[in-house]
């Protein structure tokens, strides 16, 4: 079975069609990229051009970046604050003129990694987190993927994303060396109360891991993702259908 993953980011929309058995892009991924301020009408639209470039009529899984019940997004962190409240799920299936599912981004990156990827096989509980513009968390255990908000742990009375998303380093201008340990700080109050028995770190920064995984210091096992920043897409279309 072929479905359309389309991951929503902070800074792009990504989508390929992808093959549910393998895991695997059926050709090359789609990027749009979207300034900050693009609201709901317009992303949609983005989302009905990524649909067009592939010529696709079938179904298709959208990732975003905000907490997702059934087909409404509740939360909007990094993107336009109009998603807030608006009926996500309707909204890309009229632009598209396909059925759509929609899920949390990381919630799908986590069912990727658990398929396909640095979880696959390992029924444990697992805390996976994407570092990204912001931090997108789930907890996987036994199959079961659990979408979390672990970005919006609150720090000095922001959230924690604020300080330690692969963003905050460029924004704050630190060393590998300085992020490291504070990200390791964050990820250490995370286990205190998880208790993971492995920790799968995602987002673009993943490829990088050799910088900052030395200082992390966490008592389970870290890895870096094994899609990258892939996962999005993949696990996008993993989800199509998975809550009905
Ligand atoms: C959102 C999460 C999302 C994460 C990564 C956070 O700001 O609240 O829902 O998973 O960013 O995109």
């Amino acid at each position: 079975m072929k479905i359309l993953g389309i991951d929503i980011g902070g800074s792009a929309l990504k989508g390929a069609p992808v093959d549910l058995a393998t895991g695997r892009l059926l050709g090359e991924r789609c990027r749009i990229e979207t300034p900050k301020v693009v609201t709901p009408a317009a992303m949609a639209k983005h989302a009905a051009e990524i649909a067009q470039h592939f010529k696709w009529r079938g179904p298709i899984g959208v990732g975003f970046p905000g907490v997702i019940h059934g087909s409404h997004i509740l939360s909007s962190a990094n993107l336009h604050r109009k998603f807030i409240g608006c009926e996500g799920g309707k909204l890309f299936a009229q632009a598209t003129k396909c059925p759509v599912t929609l899920t949390n981004d990381a919630a799908a990156a986590a069912l990727a990694e658990m398929r396909f990827g640095a979880g696959r096989n390992f029924k444990g509980k697992t805390l996976l987190l994407t570092l990204g513009t912001g931090i997108g968390s789930s907890l996987c255990y036994h199959g079961l993927v659990v979408p979390c908000e672990f970005g919006h742990l609150q720090i000095k009375g922001k959230s924690a994303e604020r300080f330690v998303s692969a963003a905050a380093r460029k924004r704050r201008d630190l060393s590998w060396a300085k992020w490291g340990k504070e990200l390791g700080e964050y990820i250490r109050s995370l286990e205190q109360i998880l208790w993971p028995e492995l920790i799968i770190i995602g987002g673009g920064v993943s490829a990088k891991s050799r910088k900052f995984f030395p200082y992390l210091k966490t008592r389970a096992r870290v890895v870096p993702a094994k899609f990258l920043n892939e996962a999005g897409i993949v696990g996008a279309a993993l989800s199509f259908n998975r809550h009905g």
